[in-house]
């Protein structure tokens, strides 16, 4: 997710473009950049930093910037490192363009413009976009506007963008498909940007634009066309909309925002990494990671907190898909026993900052025994991908919530993306268990979309929960890991003491704790383990304990419901390997909702830091 700005008007355009990134900086902030026409030389003058806009507006002091018309933004990278070759704008002939968004088929598009004898100077995805703008416009003799919207129907995936044209300094040029763009009016010019908390001091008159629009903008005001060029209406409307509230989309907090991001984040990850026409699946450093699979016996996982969660996830499904031995250890104890490992052994990192310290180190000391490396992080470029012989990136987006939600399903997302990828080279036949897990994994973000839906009605559970003293979060087999992230959320923001327990666990000790006062949550999956754990649960219900019940929606007809407890929310039926990114959901919105009644920091609870970078 990044954020990206334009103007064109009376001021100076600079002033305007580094007002707006700064009110972006929520959405990236890995590396920034501006791009204007020069009012003297009529010269497109780009201007890029690594790091948050503070960099780029001391780089820009005593340059003495004069130009009218220009773009910018922030970056949050998804393809390539935070470098300045990286940040946008990128530029190529009389086109430049800042961008929002994936280009799914840019590595296809890149070899077609090699092939063309275009070179590029970025590794990013984004670059294609005026590589293609300007071959249509030299080969096809296509005019600014025709040649974008000829390069912008070769795209496949989601994009925001604004070009900016040399030879014209009196027009800008935008589109939307997949992300968000609006365009903004005032007596001093016309704007537009990724959301509104970008415009609000410039203007409060907003125009929404919709997937497909393409907006031309000159001094005087927006006209907007669909890429075949036929005008569409669209207008302005007034917004009466505070800028910190705005930053959050309307949210009350970046984490509750974050959350229902979560469809939008999975199918970010989930789509540039496998076809939908084959699902065959591309993952970056392929050649290597096919060598290293094909060779290992066995495979380590290693991360800390909710990330360790996601590991414990990942050992039920490379065990029963692959056929793998796995262990799974906390980084922080990896580092002081005595694994055996060696050069046949694959280690998997997981980590949202790739920056945490027990992982780094865990990470390092497997590497001296010369073990193979993967990591799955969310920050791109960060200290433990440069640490890694292979990297998949999870495209969450920044994820500003100390409490990590969106870049933990997209873990798991990239989890089972590297189990399909890894099946694909260990086994010669590609069964239905193949296929079947792929296309559930392409229909799994719609599916959450459901999963938020029907999560509303956790709000019910809400009181009993928060005057709690301590709850017990019961799960099974590869749920017993939803379990323990439940109450990690709920620990780490609303301050409630919660365990997480493998249900069988419960009568060798725990169940001495139940009584009315504890809450009881219990996660049931449809399959053998559904009795067991009706058993659990009337266990507890006999105890007086106060149960509530997350359930596969696909045992609701087999006489469960009469004997479960009064409270149950049944959720949608996807591939049991999936069934974890299902019920973290309600369960990460139910430690929300308890936390905002009691009135905690959702976003920055105490003691807690967004990435723990010391041992
Ligand atoms: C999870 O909500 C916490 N913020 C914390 O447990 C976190 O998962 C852990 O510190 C690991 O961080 P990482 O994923 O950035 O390595």
């Amino acid at each position: 997710m990044c954020g990206i700005i334009g103007y064109i008007g009376s001021r100076n355009a600079v002033d305007v473009l580094i007002e707006g990134l700064k009110r972006l900086e929520y959405r990236g902030y890995d590396s920034a950049g501006i791009a204007i026409i020069d009012n003297e030389t009529g010269d497109v003058v780009r201007i890029r930093s690594v790091g948050k806009i503070k960099t780029l507006s001391e780089k820009l002091i005593g340059m003495n910037l004069s130009g009218n018309i220009g773009i910018g933004h922030t970056r949050w990278a998804t393809h390539g490192p935070p470098t300045e070759e990286n940040a946008h704008p990128h530029t190529s002939g009389p086109f430049t363009v800042v961008h929002n968004g994936i280009v799914e088929n840019y590595a296809e598009l890149k070899e077609w413009l090699i092939n063309q004898g275009y070179s590029f100077e970025s590794e990013t995805d984004t670059e294609v976009l005026v590589k293609l703008a300007e071959y249509y416009s030299k080969n096809e003799l296509l005019d600014e506007r025709q040649a974008i919207m000829k390069a912008l129907k070769d795209v496949k995936g989601s994009y925001a963008a604004v070009f900016l044209a040399k030879s014209d300094s009196r027009k800008l040029y935008g589109c939307k498909h997949e992300s968000p763009l609006v365009a903004g009016i005032s007596d001093d010019g016309v704007y537009v940007a990724s959301d509104v908390p970008a415009l609000l001091p410039f203007t409060r008159k907003i125009m929404y634009l919709e997937d497909g629009d393409f907006i031309e903008l000159t001094p005087d005001g927006v006209q907007v066309f669909d890429l075949n060029g036929n005008a569409v209406q669209r207008r302005f409307e007034v917004v009466d909309m505070n800028p910190v509230a705005a930053e959050k989309g309307g949210f009350r907090h970046f984490m509750q925002k974050e959350i229902y991001e979560q469809p939008r984040a999975l199918s970010d990850t989930i789509k540039p990494y496998l076809s939908m026409e084959n699902y065959k699946v591309f993952l970056p450093n392929a050649a290597y990671l096919s060598d290293v699979i094909s060779a290992i016996t066995k495979i380590f996982f290693i991360a800390c907190g909710t990330s360790f969660h996601a590991a414990m996830v990942g050992k039920y499904v490379f065990e029963s898909f692959l056929n793998i031995p796995v262990e799974v250890d906390l980084a922080s104890e990896f580092r002081y026993r005595v694994p055996v490992i060696d050069d046949k052994s694959l280690v998997i990192a997981i980590s949202q900052s790739g920056e945490t310290a027990d992982t780094k180190s865990a990470l390092s000391f497997a590497k001296s025994f010369g073990a193979h490396t993967c990591s799955i992080v969310n920050v791109v470029g960060s200290s433990l991908t440069r640490l890694s012989d292979a990297v998949v990136y999870t495209h969450a987006g920044p994820e500003i919530g100390v409490a990590s939600t969106k870049a933990f399903v997209t873990q798991l997302a990239a989890l089972i993306l590297l189990g399909l990828f890894s099946y694909g080279i260990l086994k010669d036949d590609k069964e239905d268990v193949y296929s079947y897990l792929a296309e559930s994994l392409l229909q799994l973000p719609s599916v959450c979309e459901e999963v938020l839906r029907r999560s509303d009605s956790l709000r019910n559970w809400v009181h009993e929960i928060s005057v709690a003293k301590s709850c017990l979060y019961l799960g099974r087999n590869i749920l017993y890991p939803i379990a323990l992230e439940g109450a990690l959320k709920l620990k780490e923001i609303s301050y409630i003491h919660a365990e997480g327990y493998a249900a069988g666990e419960m009568k060798h000790g725990p169940i001495a704790l139940i009584d009315e006062s504890m809450p009881v949550i219990c996660l049931v999956q449809r399959g053998i383990l559904a009795e067991k754990m009706r058993s659990n649960i009337e266990e507890v219900v006999a105890r007086g304990g106060n149960v509530f019940v997350l359930a596969d929606e696909a045992i609701k007809d087999s006489g469960f419901s009469e004997s479960l407890a009064k409270k149950v929310i049944w959720l949608p039926s996807v591939h049991e390997f999936l069934s974890p990114i299902v019920f973290a959901i309600p369960l990460q919105l139910l430690a929300y909702y308890v936390a905002v009644e009691r009135g905690t920091d959702v976003d920055q609870p105490r003691n807690l830091a967004k990435s723990v970078t010391v041992e």
